[in-house]
């Protein structure tokens, strides 16, 4: 486990220093391509984060015109369904901030073609992420979060996404869910040029001591080793098994004043 593994305090707190490195990250890619294209987890995990960059300083300091908003994954919904993951972030954060419609881009799910849905969706994100590494459309940023079974995005253990090589987005069926999901796939996150995993709450603690400390190897979520940055950021109670020595503790004062070289 070579990432940088920050701990935060609080979830609150937490979501701060993400949102901190939304604002950087975002900056930087504005300056340099123009845009900042970025995939959103989905979960409950995000919301917090979501929330806060529709509040100042975020609302004000963001270039909002130019970023690009995609999804990590989708569940087979309507857009307006409570299970979206499209709807928490339109609620928490894309109808409250100045972002063109044209630049959120949900995942169309047709529960009677997922192949096609996915294959559309594929064609969006090369269509409209302008930066490409070997073909792959390259994110400035993916965010991701971790269920409690080592699975991200709709990565989940024991399902034929995990040995895609090819497609940049696939549909997956979760039989411990008893549903199909669409989501990208191992190809276009590794490709990402910076990926932050997000994961709060004692009921991830026993699967980050596995991935962290054992290195199972077993679980999905270890199988993201981006040629970019991957930075995970656990609050306290996800990372209270982790040996000290293998953290850094972060807090918001220190990252702002990083942010401002002060
Ligand atoms: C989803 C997410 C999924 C999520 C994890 C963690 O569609 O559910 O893409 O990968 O990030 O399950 O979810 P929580 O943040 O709710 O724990």
């Amino acid at each position: 486990m070579q990432a940088d593994i920050q701990v935060i305090p609080d979830t609150t707190e937490l979501s701060h220093v993400v949102a901190q490195w939304w604002l950087t990250l975002s900056q930087q890619a504005i300056q340099t391509q123009g845009g900042f294209y970025v995939a959103l987890a989905g979960g409950s995990t995000p919301r917090t984060l979501y929330q806060l960059l529709s509040q100042s300083p975020y609302l004000d300091a963001v270039d909002w015109q130019k970023v690009h908003v995609y999804f990590g994954d989708e569940r087979p919904v309507p857009l307006d369904h409570a299970d979206s993951n499209y709807r928490m972030a339109w609620e928490a954060l894309l109808s409250k901030v100045a972002i063109p419609e044209e630049n959120v881009h949900p995942i169309l799910i047709d529960a009677c073609d997922i192949e096609s849905s996915a294959k559309n969706y594929e064609a969006t994100l090369q269509r409209t992420v302008v930066v490409k590494s070997n073909g792959i459309p390259r994110f400035d940023l993916i965010l991701l979060g971790m269920g409690d079974d080592g699975h991200t995005a709709s990565l989940f253990p024991d399902t034929l996404i995990l040995d895609e090589k090819t497609k940049l987005v696939a549909p997956v069926y979760v039989e411990k869910l008893k549903t199909w999901r669409v989501s990208l796939t191992y190809p276009i996150i590794n490709m990402a040029k910076h990926i932050a995993i997000i994961a709060a709450g004692d009921a991830k603690a026993d699967k980050l001591y596995e991935i962290c400390v054992k290195q199972t190897k077993r679980n999905p979520i270890e199988q993201i080793n981006p040629e970019g940055e991957l930075i995970w950021y656990l609050d306290s109670k996800a990372a209270k098994h982790l040996p000290p020595e293998m953290l850094n503790k972060v807090s918001l004062a220190n990252t702002q004043a990083n942010m401002t070289g002060a």
